[in-house]
């Protein structure tokens, strides 16, 4: 194979927070990104994608907050191909240590009709805004969307416009999640062949998952020479989502042999960022999901666990430890102490300051008083829940009183704060949860449609905390709440009221979410 050397280094760029946030409902608060931007930096992701900073004030603040605080990988915003969008790029991320401006347009000729360009008018435009960039930041990326349904010859010309204009990485979307590894592996290797100047740029891969080949289609990209994988935790992404990074990850470590790549992933904190993800998010794993799904380690058949306890190795093929995932026997009460707690806390990989551990010991008293057996899901449940940004939301709950029973009607006495006013309504409904959602409208008053009310019991038995995702749409934007109590109504009430709050900061955002 003509690309093939001895352990090469693959770059992994992050775009959770970017394409990941771009699924339909998978709206993230400020808090949220700043955390999961800090745990992909201690994990080792060479580049995060923060976000899209023309999108709205809410992302630009946050790609400038994450830069600020970022320690060890570069700093990513997204642009389209305008001076405007490129200039607010870089406000953003100039603050990073290592910042990068990744400027996008999509060259396919159905691409192409969008703005209405011809060939030639699109060559001076990706010539000018990469210039541009390159202007104002060295680290500059590339990117024709739809790469993979564009002509071959006119992709030639314009990867050799944007890197004799600067561009230091050149990516090639695979928008629609098109291709096949052969396919894909042959368009790296060509731009390389084709090229002048392809020597002198890393070449990227980003695949999207619609036929389900992201993962091997990015593995294959590898095999032909690009050097950086884009993915997202969980395979977070639009539509079908984008290429895992917990599967490329593993993949070339557990078939090195073959792929000969080395990723600087700290792979034990795969688990915990793959929970944190799918918590903030609203978009639960599969259970059968590779490498993170709740039975990726399972073993249900008797064969298979006689096998198991002899030699690990009869079924598996990678360690449980090696993502992250700790059996550990350990389920805390009532009479746990700070310790105790602290150190499960930090087995589930949250390394708590002792402000911090202050306040969530006092949540987990509360819940210990109600809950006699606390487990690793309930504490989870516990960190989502403070970690949100319910200090600083426009609407919060201040008391909630519902009366249900076989004799109707149920009602629900409401007190909410909204932009810091309390105000008081009782409302009745068709059952407790449609009380509390009409007492909430009452207050606050909208028109989004509630598209999925689910309920999760996070453990087993009566006194379990129960989930509550609630997924609204308001003029073609979706938001997702959750929030986990072991009263169900409360936290429907608290889910529902999450959601509203994510509408908020998704008003605000300008930009066609589309691309
Ligand atoms: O899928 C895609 O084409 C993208 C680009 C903006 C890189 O996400
Ligand atoms: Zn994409």
């Amino acid at each position: 194979m003509k690309y093939l050397k001895e352990q090469e280094n693959v770059l992994i760029f992050d775009t959770t927070l970017r394409d990941g946030e771009q699924s339909p409902g998978a709206t993230m608060s400020h808090t949220e990104k700043l955390e999961i931007a800090e745990l992909l930096d201690e994990m080792g992701v060479d580049i995060i994608e923060a976000g899209f900073p023309i999108a709205s004030e809410g992302d630009f603040q946050a790609v400038s907050e994450i830069a600020k605080r970022s320690k060890n990988s570069v700093i990513c915003g997204l642009s389209r191909a305008n001076f405007r969008d490129i200039d607010r790029c870089w406000e953003a991320v100039q603050h990073a240590t290592k910042p990068r401006i990744h400027t996008f347009i999509g060259t396919s000729p159905l691409h192409r009709q969008i703005p209405n360009l011809t060939m030639d008018e699109m060559a001076d435009v990706i010539h000018e805004t990469v210039t541009h960039a390159r202007n104002l930041c060295e680290n500059v990326q590339w990117s024709p969307m739809d790469a993979t349904r564009t002509e071959i010859e006119y992709l030639y010309r314009v990867v050799e416009i944007a890197i004799k204009a600067g561009a230091t990485t050149i990516n090639i979307p695979d928008t629609v999640g098109y291709t096949a590894p052969r396919e894909c592996a042959n368009l790296i290797s060509s731009l390389r062949d084709n090229v002048p100047g392809a020597d002198n740029v890393v070449f990227a891969t980003h695949c999207h998952n619609d036929l389900g080949m992201a993962t091997a289609n990015a593995l294959a990209a590898v095999e032909a020479g690009a050097r950086q994988i884009e993915c997202t935790i969980n395979g977070l992404g639009e539509r079908a989502g984008n290429t895992a990074l917990e599967e490329v990850v593993m993949a070339l470590r557990v078939r090195n042999d073959i792929m000969p790549y080395q990723t600087k992933i700290d792979s034990t904190k795969l688990m915990n960022l793959s929970r944190m993800v799918a918590t903030v998010s609203g978009f639960q794993v599969q259970y059968n999901k590779a490498i993170v799904g709740k039975n990726a380690f399972a073993h249900e058949s008797g064969i298979h666990q006689d096998g198991m306890l002899k030699n690990a190795e009869t079924f598996e093929i990678m360690r449980p430890e090696d993502i992250g995932l700790a059996e550990t026997s350990l389920v805390l009460g009532k009479h746990s102490g700070r310790a105790a707690l602290r150190a499960k806390l930090e087995d589930l990989g949250f390394e708590l300051g002792d402000n911090q551990l202050k306040d969530i010991f006092v949540r987990f008293k509360e819940l210990a008083d109600r809950k006699k057996e606390i487990y690793d899901d309930d504490l989870l449940a516990l960190m989502h829940n403070s970690s949100s940004d319910a200090e600083h939301d426009s609407l919060q709950i201040k008391k909630l009183r519902v009366v249900c029973g076989t004799d109707g009607p149920q009602t629900a006495d409401l007190t909410m704060l909204i932009d810091g006013v309390e105000s008081r309504v009782e409302a009745s409904g068709d059952g407790p949860v449609d009380s509390v959602f009409n007492a909430v409208k009452n207050l606050f008053p909208h028109d989004a449609s509630l598209q999925l009310y689910q309920v999760h019991a996070v453990t087993e038995g009566t006194d379990a905390q129960a989930t509550v995702t609630v997924r609204m749409e308001e003029k073609g934007k979706i938001v997702v709440g959750q929030s986990s109590d072991t009263d169900t109504v409360v936290a429907s009430a608290k889910a529902y009221v999450t959601a509203l709050n994510k509408l908020l900061v998704r008003r605000q955002k300008k930009v066609p979410e589309a691309m």
